[in-house]
């Protein structure tokens, strides 16, 4: 049997959460060896049926920038009418000619808070990024398609610092005047602290970027993950992204380690009795799985502790 936390809600926090997976996405794109896309196929459908709402499945950019998920036709090709459904990242109209070519039907796309990291991921500065991406939602909308826009580097920069909130907000506000329908803050190093969370949401907010547009994403690199999704929650947002296991990175900013994990997140979920929907025990064996997948074991406390219980005495 699978152990479980007692439940005890604190006052005042959403009932419900949406989780929105990234370990196909980014928790593989960081992975040394390349893993067949059969593994893949299987990871994505597992993760479905371990009852995750949205699993972002891979990614529509230059294979040779990404070569580990350049395997990306393939994957969605063999997962069919569940492929189309799931969202991938496309960064400019050439991956989203890629997307509609199979018939996806949701995207997302990626920008940058700061001018290094838009440099260094996209090749663009921060303004040429949004002449990137205006072409893109908007040929994305107008195909009936929904567009999910990321912010990277929301709360410091590996090469600038820290990053202003203003300037984050302000990417944020123009990502969404271009016709995203959600806004996913990443802290793609780490870095973050739960007062800096609640201080960015409360400015979002301020600014007319309200809860119910917002999703939170972390790294877990200093260990701040979950207390950051704390201080999300406290703060009214209600969608978390979280990979599988822990894993995932970005290979375009080094100190950028494992995204904070589905099972950690579900424990704290369910422990506060916010809903989630997602089966524990599913999720923990398909990570197991996906360790051994990859030789090596999953970051996450969650996987090792239930792995641990489980194993034989
Ligand atoms: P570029 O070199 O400036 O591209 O790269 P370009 O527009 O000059 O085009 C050059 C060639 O690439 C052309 O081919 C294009 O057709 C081709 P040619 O005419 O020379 O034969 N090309 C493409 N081919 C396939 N798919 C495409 C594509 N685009 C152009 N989509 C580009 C610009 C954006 C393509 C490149 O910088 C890139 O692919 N970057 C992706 C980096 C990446 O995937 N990073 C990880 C994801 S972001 C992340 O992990 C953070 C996140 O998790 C949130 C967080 O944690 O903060 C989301
Ligand atoms: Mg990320």
């Amino acid at each position: 049997m699978t152990a479980l936390p007692m439940v005890m809600p604190e006052p005042c926090l959403p009932a419900q959460v949406t989780i929105y997976e990234v370990g196909p996405r980014d928790g593989l794109q960081n992975e040394k060896a390349q893993v067949p896309t059969e593994a893949k196929e299987a990871f994505v459908r597992r993760l479905l049926a371990a009852g995750l709402p949205v699993v972002e499945a891979t990614s529509f950019v230059h294979p040779r920038w990404v070569p580990q998920l350049a395997d990306a036709e393939e994957l969605i090709t063999r997962l069919g009418a569940v492929g189309r459904g799931l969202p991938v990242l496309v960064p400019n109209e050439r991956g989203l000619d890629r997307a509609l070519e199979l018939g996806c039907e949701h995207v997302a796309i990626f920008g940058s808070a700061t001018e290094t990291f838009a440099s260094k991921n996209l090749n663009r500065s921060l303004d040429e990024q949004f002449a990137m991406f205006e072409p893109t939602v908007r040929r994305a909308r107008d195909a009936g398609l929904d567009v999910r826009a990321y912010v990277s580097m929301c709360f410091g920069d590996p090469w600038e610092g820290g990053v202003p909130i203003e300037q984050v907000v302000s990417v944020g506000r123009r990502l969404v005047d271009l016709g995203a329908s959600q806004l996913s803050l990443g802290d793609t190093i780490g870095v973050g602290t739960p007062g800096h969370v609640r201080a960015l949401v409360e400015a979002c907010v301020a600014a007319g970027l309200g809860t119910d547009l917002l999703a939170l994403h972390f790294h877990d690199t200093y260990g701040q993950a979950l207390t950051n999704t704390m201080a999300g929650l406290r703060a009214g947002v209600t969608t978390y992204d979280a990979s599988a296991g822990g894993l995932g990175g970005c290979p375009y900013a080094r100190s950028a380690t494992g995204n904070l994990a589905t099972e950690d997140l579900v424990w704290m979920l369910t422990g506060l009795g916010i809903g989630h929907g997602v089966d524990l025990a599913a999720l923990v064996a398909t990570s197991v799985w996906m360790a051994g997948v990859l030789g090596r074991p999953s970051p996450s406390a969650v996987v090792r502790a239930l792995a641990a219980a489980e194993a034989p005495a």
